[in-house]
């Protein structure tokens, strides 16, 4: 298995030229120094600093209460560990509710270690903060569909985007992310045909998780791949790679080379 991962760090850039390739972009959540080391060697492309932290590591019921200091201790920690794989942090709850906040915040994300940062939503506000951290050169990834920082709005963490309706907003919220700037776009539980017609909209690189095998890359929580009980009830889309693995390296190797030949996520993994 040859990947970019193994001969150079990866670039914000060689992300569009992954999917323009056809390569698939294995990405996964980490939190702290011993598991980036080992992800990094491992064949992952993209290293997540969620805001899953929360629920994982914190032990909250959502993400809601993470904070930026969180955020960014999280980041430098894990940004230590690696040499190949981009690393991209989240901006917690109203850490963008406006541009001069999220700035703020990307910028302290940025001097911790992250290469891009990562917000929820489409709504004006949110596309408005895209376009105002693009045009300050803090590459962004948007994340659409389950964005579990509007768990409340949503009354509990649900498959988006099965409705007509729905689904044709998802596509217009994805195309407009796009032309604001965004660079990579998490799609989290969809249906797999609306993820794959987004993937098939767009020429940034589409990250599935609970999206089906048609996104560009996938993305899992580490703690969902190794099968380590959270006390969150887990979610059709995880799937435990240790057990196949026998070691987390091994794990996290199997996940990978799953991503890439296209055997993860199947149909059990997936929403119709
Ligand atoms: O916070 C997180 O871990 C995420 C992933 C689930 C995509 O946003």
């Amino acid at each position: 298995m040859s990947t970019q991962a193994e001969s150079k760090p990866w670039t914000v850039p060689a992300l569009a030229e992954a999917k323009h390739d056809g390569r698939k972009l294995v990405m996964l959540t980490c939190y702290d120094n011993s598991f980036a080391r080992i992800l990094d060697a491992n064949g992952v492309d993209l290293v997540l600093v969620g805001d899953s932290l929360g629920m994982v590591v914190q032990g909250h019921d959502s993400t809601l209460p993470v904070s930026v200091e969180a955020m960014v201790y999280h980041t430098r920690i894990v940004g230590r560990g690696l040499r190949h794989a981009l690393l991209v942090s989240d901006l917690p709850f109203q850490s963008d509710a406006t541009p001069e906040r999220a700035l703020d915040a990307s910028v302290q994300l940025l001097q911790a270690g992250a290469e891009m940062v990562k917000l929820e939503g489409a709504s004006a506000n949110k596309l408005e903060v895209i376009r105002y951290l693009a045009e300050r050169d803090i590459p962004v990834c948007a994340h659409l569909g389950l964005t579990p920082q509007s768990v409340l709005k949503f009354g509990g963490y649900k498959v988006q985007g099965r409705e007509e309706k729905a689904a044709a907003k998802l596509r217009a919220d994805a195309r407009a992310v796009e032309e604001a700037g965004a660079q990579l776009l998490v799609l989290e539980c969809v249906p797999t045909s609306l993820a794959a017609a987004i993937t098939a909209d767009l020429s940034i690189p589409t990250i599935g998780i609970g999206a089906g095998p048609g996104c560009d890359g996938q993305v899992l929580v580490l703690h969902d791949l190794l099968g380590l009980d959270t006390g969150h009830r887990k979610p059709k889309f995880v799937k435990d790679f240790l057990a196949e693995g026998g070691s987390v390296a091994g794990a996290v190797r199997a996940y990978a080379q799953a991503v890439r030949d296209g055997s993860f996520p199947d149909q059990a993994h997936s929403y119709a």
